[in-house]
């Protein structure tokens, strides 16, 4: 019997579990009501869990197989957990909000990230609820963006590392089978059904069929919605708290205002579908 419990830490995105030891191998009952909480509440947070990274993969599993990062190199053990522990000049140039590796033709299902070392203060991630973001559009910019396509672009940085890795040196070849792909605009959950905005200030370069000024305009103005805070949930971190969040409708912002103070992450990462 299902004996965790659920609080919400906003009305419509980010709930606490309690209750529950990430240790354990849960049954697959109590997996299906974790499922169902998943994708109620977008993010899950867990507190207090002392895990191995044995455990998040397992965790990870039961929503399906585990992705490895275009950029993680191939000869790590453990090829699936993702370090996330940036210096400021990296994170000063790359903070923006996304959804994971959204320039994959397939993006993430979702990510669990685990806090190993935290600053005393700041560092906290903040995520948006894109469901929310989609359904706070006025009905002109909607009819706009139903079924139009964005391009969702590879950085230009990580192609390079994910050539390296890759062996690869004929970069033309690497473009055609690792193209930017397009996705919609406004994608639709593929268990829930729910309509979200799918476009975000890291990753997404133009609308396909509008010219680049009109698409700018457009993406500026869906750019924003994620920054509304009435869509947010924030998270301050504890060492071993984890998060497991739904790649698929929220987007997520890590704050940097913790430099020079050390903050050191672990992330797992589960394969998704074409977004549609
Ligand atoms: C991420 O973008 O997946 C990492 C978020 C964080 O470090 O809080």
């Amino acid at each position: 019997m299902t004996t965790f419990s659920i609080t919400p830490v906003t009305p419509t995105i980010g709930a606490e579990f309690g209750n529950i030891d990430l240790r354990d191998t849960l049954s697959d009952e109590t997996m299906a009501d974790l499922e169902r909480a998943f994708l109620q509440w977008k993010v899950l947070f867990f507190r207090d869990q002392d895990i191995e990274i044995e455990d998040q993969k397992r965790l990870g599993s039961w929503f399906g197989e585990l992705d490895i990062h275009p950029t993680t190199p191939k000869d790590r053990k453990n090829p699936e957990a993702l370090r996330i522990a940036e210096n400021e000049e990296v994170r000063a140039h790359n903070n923006l909000w996304h959804s994971d590796v959204c320039f994959r033709l397939e993006p993430p299902l979702g990510s669990i990230l685990r806090g190993i070392e935290i600053p005393p203060t700041g560092g906290d991630t903040l995520w948006a609820n894109m469901e929310a973001a989609y359904a706070g559009l006025n009905d002109d910019i909607k009819e706009r963006i139903d079924g139009a396509y964005a391009v969702n672009a590879w950085p230009v940085t990580w192609i390079d590392l994910a050539m390296r890795k890759e062996g690869v040196t004929d970069r033309e070849a690497f473009r055609r089978d690792n193209p930017d792909p397009e996705h919609p605009v406004v994608r639709t959950h593929p268990q829930t059904g729910n309509k979200s905005l799918y476009v975000n200030t890291a990753f997404t370069r133009r609308i396909v069929g509008m010219d680049q000024a009109e698409s700018d305009e457009l993406l500026a103005l869906l750019f924003r919605q994620a920054a509304i805070p009435e869509y947010q949930v924030r998270l301050r971190w504890q060492k071993n708290t984890i998060a497991f969040w739904d790649n698929r409708c929220t987007q997520h912002y890590a704050v940097a205002d913790f430099f020079p103070q050390r903050r050191v992450m672990e992330r797992i990462t589960i394969c998704g579908d074409r977004p549609a």
